[in-house]
């Protein structure tokens, strides 16, 4: 399976980067990777909000459209900011190598 690589900010601000295999969830695969502050508490269904990352603006072309089950959860979760998605329902895809991303809390 072809792998990229993500380069994560955590909550405390440290940078990782980190393997990522195609067809996972950025959610999975930053988890795999222990990245402090995404609890990823429900597991990847939509339902907690504790996966949000931000993505940097030039990479949100290669990010799949919302769900209105993501726009929902994300009202009422998030803080708001341009960029914020729920890294459960980000699948990775090939054009995602060496996309910039941050954890939101
Ligand atoms: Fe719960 Fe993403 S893991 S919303």
């Amino acid at each position: 399976m072809a792998v990229v690589k993500i380069k994560i900010t955590d909550e405390l601000g440290e940078q990782s980067c980190i393997d990522a295999t195609v067809g996972e969830s950025l959610m999975v695969a930053a988890t795999n990777n222990l990245i402090a502050g995404l609890d990823a508490e429900c597991g990847g269904f939509c339902s907690c909000g504790t996966c949000e990352v931000m993505v940097g603006g030039a990479w949100s072309k290669h990010l799949p459209e919302m769900k209105t089950e993501e726009i929902d959860m994300l009202s009422f979760t998030s803080t708001g900011q341009e960029g914020c998605r729920l890294s459960c329902q980000i699948c990775i895809t090939p054009e995602m190598d060496c996309m910039e991303v941050k954890v939101v809390k």
